[in-house]
């Protein structure tokens, strides 16, 4: 029998957003909401769809791993190689999101994105566990390959070849990105779909911030 998805529903009644009780920076509002998220103990609170695009406009979505931000931006590491990394580097315009469904929160982030210094990403990458470095080292991400052996075998040539090492050489194809917004929109939900949306949008220099109509 198929399940009849459509008349699942859900009623949002966990807090309110107004553009009084909000921070005029971003970034600022950002960190709390994501101190709750992580005071909240969600499974993954730094997980954010990633959605990159082609140079044509033909859009992809993945999840990676929030690791830093700053006064300008939101960091990931990943395979330059890779198809995310092909199309930021042909592409700069992207959309990070979260959706923090116990929280009855999403936040939605546009901008452009620039690549985090080589120093930085090895600083980065020499903090991850040694077989996550392996792991990196050995996987040609994105691309086809025959068999999981394939890969088990590409893993055990680069462990055996940094044998009694602490940390490998970080490849040059991998590092971070920066994701510098030029808008970001806090999503709360609220009973009857009457959620509450604020909107920052970058003019100039300037924060704007909007009430948006659920
Ligand atoms: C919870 C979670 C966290 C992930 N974190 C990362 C990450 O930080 N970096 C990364 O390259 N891929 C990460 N991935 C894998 C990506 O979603 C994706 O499969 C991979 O990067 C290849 O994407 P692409 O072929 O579009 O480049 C994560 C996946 C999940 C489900």
């Amino acid at each position: 029998m198929a399940l009849d998805i459509a008349s699942l529903r859900k009623e949002y009644t966990k807090e309110e957003l107004s553009i009084e009780s909000v921070n005029h920076d971003p970034l600022t509002q950002f960190l709390s909401w994501f101190d709750e998220a992580l005071a909240a103990d969600l499974p993954e609170p730094t997980a954010m769809v990633l959605s990159s695009a082609t140079p044509d406009g033909r859009p992809s979505s993945r999840v990676v791993l929030l690791k830093s931000v700053d006064d300008d931006g939101f960091v990931w590491y990943t395979n330059y190689q890779s198809r995310k990394g092909a199309e930021l580097l042909s592409n700069p315009h992207a959309s990070l999101l979260f959706f923090w469904p116990e929280l009855e929160r999403q936040i939605r982030i546009e901008g452009t994105v620039t690549t985090v210094s080589p120093e930085l990403s090895t600083q980065y990458f020499h903090s991850r566990p040694f077989e996550s470095q392996v792991g990196a080292a050995a996987s040609p991400q994105s691309q086809v390959v025959t068999s999981r052996e394939f890969l088990e075998e590409r893993f055990a040539a680069v462990t055996a070849a940094n044998a009694g090492r602490e940390n490998i050489d970080k490849p040059e194809h991998w590092g971070g990105f920066k994701l510098v917004p030029s808008s970001i929109e806090f999503w709360q939900g609220r009973p009857s779909r009457m959620h509450d949306r604020i909107r920052y949008r970058k003019e100039e220099v300037q924060w704007v911030t909007e009430r948006l109509a659920p």
